[in-house]
């Protein structure tokens, strides 16, 4: 190989390395933070019959998850359908897949719910196989996004679905006591996706593209739906225990993560002054939540993101 091919794989290897990607892969962030989202999902039980019409969940189908992390939708969508599924998961990292299998068999879910090696743009299953494809949080993270579609396209029978469940451009946080502070967020937001497009090539928020994406991969009837995270630490709905872990989680996450991501938010046009006063401000005010329960109840700062749903069909 020549010194500028071998360059070029190295490059490529560090920049997986260092990815925006890397720490979301994690099997212990992974875990953490689906079982601290579905306590809060608690809040909202109509979403099971949301996810049940939209997915046309149906006796007897053979359900594929791909990019299925620790199998937490995997094991979503079996509850959902009627035990006689068959719902297999797949991803490209053994470790998340062996934590599959692991809490799967803890919940009881082994008969119906089984997981499988392997890369999205390769999925290791035969042509025209499933009755449904889907998948979550997987195409804000690769660099080929239409080609994993396709791939999912490749795997589901004429007339089955593929669908993504993927977030969407709306990073809302609004502080109205700290009204600066709510527009240096709004920057640091848009700059670090500019960044990751710019470093990475990855559409972290491709919610809004998925229909195209879609409809370029040859899927129509296309169909769509947000579904909205909104945070707002007084909602009673919520228990302060909970509030207070999902803000000691993230908070650890932010602070692991701040300086990695820097790079981004900079090359996305924001200066690093900016950047560092976000991160201080960001932790002096969640610190300060952390410490005082009656603050924190009180605390009128709403934030709210948006997941897209969008479901495609395969051509009869
Ligand atoms: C953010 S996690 C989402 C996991 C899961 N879908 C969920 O919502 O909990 C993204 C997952 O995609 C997997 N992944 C990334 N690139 C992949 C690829 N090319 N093929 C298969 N899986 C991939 C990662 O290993 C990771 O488990």
């Amino acid at each position: 190989m020549s010194t500028a091919k071998t360059a070029g794989v190295r490059t490529r290897r560090r920049e997986r390395k260092d990815s925006i990607s890397k720490s979301a892969f994690r099997v212990k962030y992974l875990r953490r933070s689906r079982e601290l989202w579905n306590r809060y999902l608690r809040s909202k039980p109509w979403l099971d019959q949301l996810y049940k019409s939209f997915l046309g969940i149906t006796p007897g189908q053979k359900v594929i998850d791909v990019g299925c992390g620790t199998g937490d939708f995997t094991r979503y969508v079996a509850r959902l359908s009627d035990g006689r599924s068959k719902i297999l998961g797949v991803d490209s990292n053994p470790k998340s897949i062996k934590a599959g299998i692991a809490d799967t068999e803890r919940v009881g879910l082994s008969q119906v719910v089984s997981f499988k090696l392997g890369d999205a743009y390769k999925i290791p299953i035969d042509d025209d196989y499933a009755d449904l494809t889907c998948c979550r949080s997987l195409l804000m993270h690769l660099d080929d996004p239409l080609k994993a579609v396709r791939e999912m396209a490749r795997i589901t029978k004429p007339g089955g679905h593929v669908v993504a469940v993927e977030q969407g451009k709306m990073g809302i946080y609004y502080d109205p006591n700290d009204k600066r502070f709510s527009r240096l967020s709004d920057q640091v937001w848009e700059a670090q996706l500019r960044g990751i497009r710019k470093l990475e090539g990855k559409e972290f928020r491709i919610g809004e593209k998925l229909p195209g994406i879609f409809q370029e991969a040859g899927l129509v009837d296309m169909k769509a739906e947000i579904l909205n995270n909104v945070y707002l630490a007084s909602d009673p709905r919520r228990s302060l225990n909970d509030v207070k872990e999902e803000l000691r989680f993230y908070l650890t996450y932010f602070k692991e993560r701040m300086e990695k991501d820097r790079k981004y938010v900079v090359a996305g046009g924001l200066s690093n002054a900016k950047v560092s006063m976000y991160n201080s401000g960001y932790v002096s005010k969640i610190e300060g939540l952390l410490a005082d329960d009656q603050k924190l109840r009180q605390d009128p700062t709403i934030s709210a993101d948006a997941l897209y749903i969008v479901s495609g069909m395969k051509k009869a």
